[in-house]
């Protein structure tokens, strides 16, 4: 179905079973290669992005929802009523109950887990917006007796959780996901991601995305800020022309399997995003010393013809990204020459994977 009859046929679902109903969703956070940087009204990109899923890094939300027309909403959070991601949460809210209208006459319930530390330079609004919006619409279509078809679920649910966070409706789906309009494919949207998949080398399926963890301190400047930043910013325009020209050529590369242009276009992506927050006009510096250490490292490795290359996200730590083939020889730079920046219990050895999963306690087959 096209996307805006979806929203319509679920903004006319109504409320068709009572009782406590509880729902299960596994979904997994994406690191970025083309970056997201900038929104429009709406939770718009200004640019597309590209990611790819994680495998190690997921988050488990499970919601339980109980009819309460006059005390609706999201009362806890891990049992919690003052926990920290309940403003955000809060927030989504007010786009939930609009989209999805039954919610109205509903309180929920959320106990969510990440496989990841809160700063380890993982986005767990990723994981944890997806995982919390899959849940939402499981429930909307039992609550309802309704059922969208798998791509249609996929979609929605990416749309909405976009709307907790950007870079949460690229984690939908396995492996690849583009989120923007661009002409190079024809069913992109800005409203959600989509599986590119297909357009990807074999030798590219299995990357992996070592995590050089450089600092757990806050950081100064949050993504929200950050995007909105970019609305006044002096390079706005030029920023537009170079994801769209990196998109074109990630498209190439990819396809190809050629890793000297996928490193090239993702370093260069990674170092225009901190180029473009540190001439923000706030001021913020996110690279740690450490930061550009492990950079000089890695690029010097590569020229000495090991297949790696790094990308960041709004953050000090380094992904370090490599093929399966080049597997041993980058773990053993990792531990070798790495180690005096990042000790290995300083590094999350992830890799690209699966979509979102439902978990029943019996059966944990999707959908
Ligand atoms: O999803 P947000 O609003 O937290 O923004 C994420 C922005 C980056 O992680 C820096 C880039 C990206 O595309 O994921």
């Amino acid at each position: 179905m096209e996307f805006k009859e979806i929203q319509k046929e679920i903004l006319g679902w109504k409320t068709s079973i009572n009782g406590e109903l509880t729902t299960t969703w596994r979904s997994p956070s994406n690191i970025a290669l083309l970056k997201y940087w900038g929104k429009r009204e709406g939770q718009l990109p200004v640019n597309p992005s590209l990611s790819f899923s994680l495998s190690k890094a997921h988050t488990t939300t499970k919601l339980t929802a109980n009819i309460d027309t006059n005390n609706s909403g999201i009362r806890k959070v891990n049992n919690n009523k003052e926990h920290p991601f309940l403003t955000k949460i809060m927030l989504f809210w007010q786009t939930v109950i609009i989209e999805i209208p039954l919610f109205k006459d509903y309180c929920l319930d959320i106990e969510t887990h990440n496989t990841f530390p809160h700063s380890s330079g993982i986005a767990s609004s990723a994981s944890g917006f997806s995982a919390l919006a899959l849940a939402l619409i499981d429930l909307a279509q039992t609550i309802s007796a309704n059922k969208l078809s798998k791509e249609d679920f996929i979609k929605y649910a990416s749309s909405l959780s976009r709307m907790g966070s950007g870079s949460a409706c690229r984690s939908v789906n396995d492996g690849f996901n583009l989120w923007g309009a661009t002409e190079l494919w024809k069913e992109s949207s800005d409203y959600y991601a989509i599986d590119i998949n297909e357009n990807i080398h074999s030798s590219f399926h299995n990357l992996h995305d070592a995590i050089l963890l450089v600092s757990a301190k806050e950081k100064s400047l949050s993504s929200s800020k950050g995007h909105a930043l970019m609305k006044e910013h002096p390079y706005a325009n030029g920023r537009l022309l170079q994801a769209n020209n990196n998109l074109s050529l990630f498209k190439k590369a990819l396809s190809e399997g050629d890793l000297e242009l996928l490193a090239q276009l993702s370093e260069n992506e990674a170092l225009s995003l901190h180029a473009l927050i540190m001439s923000s006009g706030g001021g913020d510096i996110l690279l740690e010393p450490a930061s550009l250490e492990l950079i000089q490292r890695i690029k010097k490795a590569r020229n000495k013809g090991l297949s790696i290359f790094f990308t960041i996200d709004a953050g000090p730590n380094i992904h370090l990204i490599y093929p399966d083939s080049e597997k041993m020889k980058a773990e053993e730079f990792i531990h070798n020459e790495l180690s005096d920046i990042c000790s290995v219990d300083k590094v999350i050895f992830d890799y690209s994977g699966k979509g979102p999963e439902k978990i029943n306690e019996l059966n944990k087959s999707f959908l």
